[in-house]
C-alpha cells in the first residue's frame, strides 16, 4: 500500500501523482499547499488499514500468569487479586511456597499454588484468591453471592492444611475485622477455631448438620484472640467441587449466630492454610460474584 512519505522535492514531486482528489487540492508540483492535502492521505491511508487491525484477533486480557514466591507477592487479575499471603513464615524452620493464575476468562480464574513448610504449629501462608469487586458493602445490601470452585490437591508425606473460603466482616466499610467466616472445603489433619474442646481434644460444634449451599456442615465457633471466627466445616470428606450461593453462610449466621446484617463485608478470599507438609493446590476453576 502506497503510504506518502512528506518530505524532500522527490516526495512533492511523486505527490501529484496522487492528485485524484478534488481540484482545489491539485496543485503545481512546487506550490508547497499541497502538504496538507498529503497529511489528509497519509490520515486516509491509515484509516484504511483500520480495519485489517480490528480484525486481527484482540491481544488477551494481560494477566500476569508468571510464578510468584515472595512473602507479600500480589498479582493484579481483574475482578480478583492473586495473594502470596505468606503470614506466618517465620514460624517455619524451613519451607517456602509459589502460587501463578493459569487462566483468567471473565468472572472465572485459575490457579495454582505449591508449597512446603517444616516446623511450627502454626499457619504459615494464606495464599488465596481475592474478590476486590463488590466488597464493603452491608449485608443487608447483599442478595446473592454466586460461587464455584474446583480445585484438586497432591500432597507427599502428612499435610496439614485447609481448603477455604475466608470472609470478613466489620462495623464500617474497610473497618477493623469483627467477625470472620471460614467455608472449609476441606480439613487436610488441621482444625478450626473452638472455644470448647471435648476430653478427647477434638473441637466441639456450635451447631451440627447445617444444609447451606448443597452440602452438610458443622459450625464452630470461638476468638482467634483478634475477632470472632465461624468456620463451617463438611459433615464428611472433602469438597473438591463447590457451586452454590455463600451468602446462605452469612443468612445463617444472621438467623441463628447474631451476626448484624449491618456489618460491612469487608473480605472475600478463597484459598489454602498452609501449615506443614508439600503439596500442590490446583484450582481449574473459581468464581465469585457479590449481588
Ligand atoms: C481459560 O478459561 C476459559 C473459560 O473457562 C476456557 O474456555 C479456556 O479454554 C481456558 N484456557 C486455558 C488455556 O485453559
Ligand atoms: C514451586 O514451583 C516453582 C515453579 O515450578 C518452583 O520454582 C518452586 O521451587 C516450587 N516451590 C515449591 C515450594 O515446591
Amino acid at each position: 500500500m502506497a503510504v506518502f512519505i512528506p518530505m524532500g522535492h522527490a516526495a512533492r514531486r511523486r505527490a501529484n501523482a496522487y492528485c485524484v482528489m478534488p481540484q482545489a487540492h491539485c496543485v503545481a508540483e512546487n506550490d508547497l499547499t499541497w502538504l496538507p492535502f498529503a497529511a489528509v492521505m497519509f490520515a486516509l491511508t491509515l484509516l484504511s488499514l483500520l480495519p485489517l487491525a480490528l480484525a486481527l484477533p484482540s491481544p488477551r486480557a494481560t494477566v500476569d500468569t508468571s510464578a510468584h514466591c515472595g512473602q507479600w507477592d500480589t498479582v493484579s487479575a481483574s475482578p480478583y487479586s492473586l495473594l502470596l499471603d505468606q503470614w506466618g513464615a517465620s514460624g517455619a524452620t524451613s519451607g517456602s511456597q509459589c502460587a501463578h493464575i493459569t487462566n483468567l476468562s471473565g468472572d472465572t480464574i485459575a490457579w495454582q499454588t505449591n508449597w512446603t513448610w517444616t516446623g511450627g504449629s502454626g499457619v504459615k501462608s494464606f495464599s488465596n484468591i481475592q474478590l476486590d469487586d463488590g466488597i464493603n458493602q452491608q449485608l443487608s445490601a447483599i442478595s446473592s453471592m454466586p460461587t464455584t470452585w474446583d480445585w484438586s490437591q497432591s500432597s507427599s508425606g502428612t499435610v496439614v492444611a485447609d481448603v477455604a473460603y475466608d470472609l470478613f466482616t466489620a462495623n464500617t466499610a474497610g473497618g477493623a475485622n469483627v467477625n470472620e467466616i471460614m467455608v472449609w472445603l476441606a480439613n487436610f489433619n488441621a482444625g478450626p477455631i473452638s472455644a470448647q474442646y471435648s476430653a478427647q481434644g477434638q473441637p466441639v460444634p456450635v451447631a451440627s448438620d447445617i444444609s447451606i449451599a448443597g452440602h452438610t456442615w458443622n459450625l464452630y465457633s470461638g476468638s482467634n484472640g483478634a475477632n470472632n471466627v465461624f468456620s463451617f466445616l463438611p459433615t464428611s470428606g472433602t469438597v473438591t467441587s463447590f457451586s452454590g450461593d455463600l451468602f446462605g453462610f452469612f443468612e445463617y449466621l444472621i438467623e441463628h449466630e447474631g451476626v448484624s446484617s449491618s456489618q460491612f463485608l469487608v473480605t472475600a478470599q478463597a484459598g489454602t492454610e498452609a501449615t506443614s507438609g508439600t503439596a500442590t493446590l490446583t484450582t481449574s476453576a473459581y468464581s465469585l460474584v457479590i449481588n
